[in-house]
């Protein structure tokens, strides 16, 4: 099969290649998925580059982390799915990526995709509307009424924040730069702050909750806006958080998203009640995963990348 791989770490445009590997082996718990797109996120070029864990690479590994397709062979053990199925699913890169044309992921990672929409906006969402999910309802208790900031509006994860928040009943507020204004208030935010004209930091006071996707000075400068009490979650990582809890009287924590089918069955849930979408920003072909790769490393996500493996 044709797959964008590596064999070993290093900058995109040096290591990654599009060439025939064999098709992955089947565990008892898989599905073999022929894929129909792939999800580009951050992750995948930071894997790329070998800043996600190991030092050295010691096999071919296939790129991509998000997965929308059909299931063509299963597992002796596999219970919940059938060849046939339209499904989607936040890979497990550590078995084998979705940057192929077939990957095989545990059952208890896929959810049936959601109906009416096109394997490119399906294959757009699991890992980060995920990520969005387990910050705004694990790390934080978001519900009514709670005045969540979300920085990176427009970006992958923070489109789908700013969507489950509103469907929590969420007050929404969100960073983004000019372009990304009309973006974030047709996908229902409350208030928009353009951080590159105006500091969320001299506008807010008394937020209950900030999903942080920036760090940096965005994360320094969230901790002021947050009422005593307040959380503060990040999926980039926190400096010192301890001491920054202290000082600002407020619970702070990042965390990794974790791939999970049934939360990833109710995503889907929402996305046939029209409460979530994906916003497919560009679509390259598997040939060209490379630039697709690079695309989204220079940054300015207006929503997302997706690769259209077989259409
Ligand atoms: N911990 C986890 O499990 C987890 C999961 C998913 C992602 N992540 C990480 O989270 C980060 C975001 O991921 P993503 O998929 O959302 O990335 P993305 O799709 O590239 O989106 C990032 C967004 O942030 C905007 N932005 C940049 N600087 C900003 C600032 N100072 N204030 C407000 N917005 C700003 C960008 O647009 P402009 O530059 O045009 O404003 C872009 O729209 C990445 O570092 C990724 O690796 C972690």
């Amino acid at each position: 099969m044709k797959a964008a791989v590596i064999s070993r770490f290093g900058q995109v445009a040096d290591v990654v290649e599009v060439r025939d590997i064999p098709a992955p082996a089947v565990g008892p718990h898989d599905l073999l998925i022929e894929v129909r797109a792939a999800g580009v996120n951050p992750v995948d070029h930071l894997i790329v580059k070998g800043f996600m864990g190991s030092t050295e690479l010691t096999h071919t590994q296939v790129i991509g982390s998000e997965v929308a397709g059909v299931v063509t062979a299963a597992g002796d053990e596999m219970t919940r799915f059938s060849v046939g199925d339209e499904v989607f699913a936040r890979v497990d890169p550590r078995v084998g990526g979705a940057f192929a044309e077939y990957v095989a992921v545990h059952e208890d990672l896929v959810a049936v995709k959601p109906a009416g929409v096109s394997f490119e906006e399906a294959a757009g969402l699991p890992l980060v509307a995920l990520t969005a999910w387990q910050a705004l309802t694990e790390q934080a208790a978001v519900k009514a009424g709670t005045r969540v900031l979300i920085h990176g509006g427009a970006g992958g994860v923070g489109s789908a924040g700013v969507q489950i928040a509103k469907h929590l009943g969420a007050e929404v507020i969100t960073t983004v730069s000019a372009d990304g204004v009309d973006l974030v208030r047709e996908l229902g935010a409350d208030q928009v702050i353009d951080y590159r004209a105006e500091k969320f930091d001299e506008l807010l006071r008394d937020v209950d909750v900030v999903l942080d996707t920036i760090g940096g000075d965005t994360q320094e400068r969230s901790f002021r806006v947050l009422r005593p009490g307040g959380t503060l979650v990040s999926i980039v990582p926190i400096a010192d958080v301890e001491a920054k809890k202290a000082q600002w009287n407020v619970q702070a924590s990042s965390f990794l998203m974790r791939p999970n089918g049934e939360q990833l069955a109710r995503l889907a849930a929402l996305v046939e009640s029209r409460e979530l979408r994906t916003i497919v920003e560009a679509v390259f072909p598997l040939n060209k995963a490379v630039d697709a790769l690079l695309k989204v490393e220079r940054g300015g996500a207006r929503g997302k990348t997706v690769i259209t493996v077989r259409s």
